[in-house]
C-alpha cells in the first residue's frame, strides 16, 4: 500500500515510524515532511496548507490512504475533498474539523449539551468584550476564537492585561481574522491532562493519557511553547476519573457531535483540567495533538493502519485496541531563544537506533540541519516512569547540536504526583 501523510512535525514523525510497523506498507509520502522524517519516508515538497497541491498529488500518486494531521488542513476540508476524490483518508470533515476551528462552536456545543467546562461569553464587539470584564472575577482566560498555531489564549492576571489583549485580538488582529471574535472564560486550577481518542462516530476509544509541559522554562516558567516534552500514562488521571471523563465528556461529545450532523471521524483531543468540581474541557483538537503523540503511539501496541482503516469504514467496534503498560518520557530539544528568535542551521548528530522525533530540521546534502523552534523529541520508555524519564534523559545526552536547549525536569511533577 501507498499512504500519504499530511503535515511536517514531531507528530507527523511519530505518526510515519507507527505506521511502518504495518508490514503491508510500501511506500510512505510526506507532505512536506522534514529533513528528519526523510529517514523514514520521502517527503513531498507541498504545504500541508496547499488543498489542491495535496489533492493533485493524491491522485497521481494514487495513494491507497491518506493521513491528514494539522488542524489547518482538516479545517480548511482537506479530508472532504479527498473523500469526494475517492482516496480514503483519516481525519475528521470540515464540520467536525470546527469543534477545534472555532472555540465559540466548541463552547457552545459543551453548553448546550451539559459538557463541564470554564464558563464563559463570546463576543464580535470590542465595546461588550471591554464592559463584559466589570462582571468577571481576575484573573480571566482571553481567547481568540480560530486557530491562532496554539497561540490565541491569553491568561490575564490583571483587568489591564485582559483589556489590552482584546484590544490586541479585536482591533490590532494580531491573530488575523481569528480574533475578530472572542471567548472570554473563567480560569480554572487544577492539574491538566491530555487524552486523544480514536473515534468514528459510533464507538469512542480513548488512548492512553498524558501531560504536556507547556511553559519554555523549568518549573513551568517562562513562555508558552508548543511543547516542550510529555510523559504518558499521566498520574493525575486515575481510573475513576477516566470513567467519569468517558461518561460525562468523551460520549457525550461524540453523540452532540452526531445530534449536530457533524459525526467526528479521527483522533478527538480532550484537553482536560482536574477542578475541585470534577474534570473540566480546557479545549477540543481535531486531531493528534503533539508532542502527546510522541509518547502516546510508541505506546500503542495495536496496528495503527488497521485503526484508522477501520475509523473510515465505520467499524472501530471490531478492533481491540491495545497499549503498553509501560511508561513514556518525550523531551523535546529545541533552539536556544525559542519560542522567541532563534538561529538555526547547525548540523545535527543522533543515534538513528532511537525513537527520536524530528520537527525542525532540513537535509543539507546529507547533513541534518536545525531548522525551526522545536528541533526533535527524544522518546524513552521504561517499566517506570523514573525509568523512562533516566532513559530519555540519557538519549538525549547522545544527541547534539549547536544552541540545543530543553527542560531538565520532564516527568518531575508526574513523578511527584505518582508518589503522593
Ligand atoms: P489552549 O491553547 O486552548 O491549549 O490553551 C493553552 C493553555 O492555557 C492550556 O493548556 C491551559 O494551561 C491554559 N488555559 C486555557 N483555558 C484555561 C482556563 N479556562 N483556565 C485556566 N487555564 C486555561
Ligand atoms: N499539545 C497541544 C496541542 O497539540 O495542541
Amino acid at each position: 500500500m501507498k499512504i500519504m501523510v499530511v503535515g511536517g512535525g514531531g507528530r507527523e514523525h511519530a505518526i510515519i515510524k507507527k505506521l511502518k510497523e504495518n508490514k503491508n506498507i510500501e511506500e510512505i509520502f510526506a507532505l512536506p515532511g522534514n529533513g528528519g522524517i526523510s529517514l523514514d519516508a520521502t517527503c513531498v515538497d507541498i504545504g500541508a496548507k496547499d488543498i489542491d497541491g495535496i489533492m493533485d498529488f493524491a491522485k497521481s500518486e494514487k495513494v491507497d490512504f491518506a493521513v491528514v494531521a494539522p488542524d489547518d488542513p482538516l479545517v480548511l476540508g482537506a479530508v472532504d475533498k479527498l473523500n469526494e476524490a475517492g482516496i480514503k483518508t483519516f481525519g475528521p470533515n470540515k464540520r467536525a474539523a470546527i469543534i477545534e476551528g472555532s472555540k465559540a462552536f466548541s463552547k457552545d456545543l459543551m453548553k448546550k449539551y451539559n459538557i463541564p467546562t470554564a464558563k464563559y461569553a463570546t463576543f464580535e464587539n470590542l465595546k461588550d468584550a471591554i464592559s463584559y470584564l466589570d462582571e468577571v472575577d481576575i484573573p480571566i482566560v482571553i481567547k481568540a476564537d480560530g486557530l491562532a498555531l496554539g497561540k490565541g489564549v491569553i491568561i490575564a492576571e490583571t483587568r489591564e492585561e485582559a483589556e489590552k489583549a482584546i484590544h490586541s485580538m479585536m482591533e490590532d488582529k494580531v491573530f488575523g481574522e481569528s480574533g475578530s471574535k472572542v471567548v472570554i472564560e473563567e480560569f480554572l486550577t487544577g492539574p491538566e491532562v491530555s487524552v486523544l481518542a480514536f473515534t468514528d462516530g459510533k464507538t469512542l476509544v480513548p488512548m492512553v493519557s498524558s501531560m504536556d509541559h507547556k511553559r519554555a522554562l523549568d518549573g513551568d516558567k517562562g513562555l508558552n511553547t508548543g511543547g516542550m516534552g510529555t510523559i504518558a500514562p499521566n498520574p493525575y488521571y486515575t481510573e475513576k476519573i477516566a470513567e467519569e471523563c468517558m461518561e460525562k465528556i468523551f460520549i457525550p461529545t461524540m453523540k452532540a457531535m452526531n445530534e449536530e450532523n457533524r459525526t467526528f471521524k479521527g483522533c478527538l483531543y480532550f484537553g482536560l483540567m482536574l477542578t475541585e468540581s470534577g474534570p473540566k474541557v480546557i479545549e477540543y483538537n481535531c486531531r493528534f495533538g503533539d508532542p502527546e503523540t510522541q509518547v502516546v503511539l510508541p505506546l500503542l501496541e495495536t496496528d495503527l493502519l488497521d485503526i484508522m482503516i477501520a475509523i473510515y469504514e465505520e467499524r472501530l467496534e471490531d478492533i481491540e485496541i491495545k497499549f503498553s503498560s509501560d511508561r513514556a518520557c518525550c523531551v523535546v530539544m529545541a533552539s536556544s531563544g525559542y519560542p522567541l528568535s532563534y538561529e538555526k542551521g547547525f548540523p545535527i548528530t543522533m543515534p538513528v537506533d532511537k525513537n527520536i522525533y524530528v520537527a525542525g530540521a532540513k537535509l543539507e546534502g546529507n547533513d541534518l540541519v536545525t531548522n525551526g523552534g522545536r528541533v526533535l523529541g527524544v522518546t524513552e520508555k521504561g517499566r517506570t516512569l523514573e525509568e523512562a524519564i533516566a532513559k530519555a534523559y540519557d538519549t538525549v545526552g547522545k544527541v547534539d547540536f549547536e544552541n540545543a536547549f530543553y527542560r531538565k525536569d520532564i516527568g518531575a511533577k508526574a513523578l511527584k504526583a505518582e508518589r503522593k
